[in-house]
């Protein structure tokens, strides 16, 4: 057993609340904090931007990725396009499907989270059938076999939990049927689709293990259950089932919109949702550097109102170490409280391994990034 030190200190001039009522000639809160949001944190109140840098040399530094960009050879495999953020614990990727996959693909190396970006498609699965839309995210089961019928060309992000699960998070006390309602998720079906594909046509699974892909042939269509009990199956929820928390006095800190959790990085979405009204509160995120996580976020929709020039598809990936927060122009329109409701839609993935970035995020990478925060709101 271990406990952090606990000691609440004060020095100098302070607000007694975080992300509140700063004191006067120090609009710039920093928040330094350990285990996410969780552990021990201290607000450090600046007169200087935390991210005012004037120039930056080293290999350390954020990065702003366009996935848009992302070369892929035309492949109906998930297993065939390459590892764009990725650590030992979990392996983030795109990938572009718009014709019916033609094998099966099953995982063993880990459960798979789909979020579809853009697109629909038909889902057939060891569990049957379910149609999918652009915002659901699918969490798949380590070994399961599934494939993707397309509707309309598709732009999923996907990310393994390797050799791990994706489990829901704790929801504390706001209860078991806030956020979301576990009523909400949707499972395949055995329906009339699924019994529709039934065959005994050859049909080969693609299966991934340790980084490798056999493939395994069978005489028949192995998705031929025709019915199934348990608790463990395919899952779905859309971000548009997602109920955020809020505070109309408080700048909640991002874990509050913890949609996914593994042993090693935890998968969050930010929705729609009223800007705080309250007059001393912040209304940006506050500055921070969260010391024990690399942080990614994928623009998936809406405008979004922390950050300048961002696009739907591109990703930020702010590592340890760095301190960062709101761009000048949305910290100076959050003092202002020009907006009253954000739409912007992304989806987070906070990993408390340092990610390796591939090749390919490398090439779509927008070198200026580190730059962005320069122009001060008084300039
Ligand atoms: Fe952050």
């Amino acid at each position: 057993m271990r406990k952090w030190a606990s000691f609440p200190l004060k020095e100098g001039d302070v607000s007694r609340q975080a992300h509140a009522d700063f004191p006067q000639q120090a609009i710039y809160e920093r928040e330094t904090g350990r285990s996410g949001f969780f552990g021990p944190a201290t607000h450090f109140h600046h007169t200087h931007a935390p991210t005012g840098w004037s120039d930056w040399q080293g290999p350390l530094r954020p990065h702003l990725f366009n996935f848009n960009e992302i070369e892929q050879n035309k492949t109906m495999s998930p297993w065939a396009v390459p590892y764009l953020l990725f650590n030992s614990h979990c392996k983030m990727r795109t990938w572009r499907l718009t014709d019916s996959m033609n094998k099966l693909a099953r995982n063993a190396d880990g459960d798979e989270l789909l979020f579809i970006h853009e697109g629909s498609a038909e889902l057939y699965c060891d569990y049957g059938h379910l149609s999918v839309r652009d915002g659901d995210y699918i969490v798949i089961p380590r070994s399961t076999m599934w494939r993707l019928v397309p509707n309309e060309p598709m732009f999923i992000l996907l990310i393994e939990a390797t050799n791990d699960s994706y489990q829901l998070p704790e929801k504390g006390l706001v209860g078991n049927h806030a956020i979301f309602d576990p009523a909400m998720l949707d499972t395949p079906k055995i329906n009339d689709a699924f019994k529709a594909q039934y065959s005994e046509d050859s049909w080969q699974v693609e299966v991934k293990r340790h980084g490798q892909v056999s493939v395994i042939t069978y005489p028949y269509n192995p998705l031929d259950a025709v019915g199934w009990h348990g608790d463990l199956a395919v899952m779905r929820i859309n971000w548009r089932d997602i109920r955020p928390l809020m505070s109309h006095r408080y700048h909640l800190p991002p874990s509050a919109h913890t949609t996914f959790v593994a042993q090693r990085f935890v998968v969050c979405t930010f929705v729609p949702r009223p800007i705080e009204s309250d007059p001393g509160a912040l209304k940006v995120p506050f500055y921070h550097n969260n010391d024990d996580y690399d942080e990614v976020l994928f623009y998936h929709a809406g405008d979004f109102f922390s950050r300048d020039n961002i696009e739907k598809g591109m990703v930020t990936f702010h590592p340890a170490g760095f301190t960062h927060g709101p761009h000048p122009k949305a910290f100076a329109a959050g003092r202002e409280y020009k907006k009253k409701f954000t739409d912007e839609v992304a989806v987070m993935l906070d990993t408390r391994d340092a990610l390796e970035i591939g090749d390919a995020a490398l090439a779509t990478e927008n070198p200026d990034y580190v730059n962005s925060w320069k122009t001060r709101p008084q300039d």
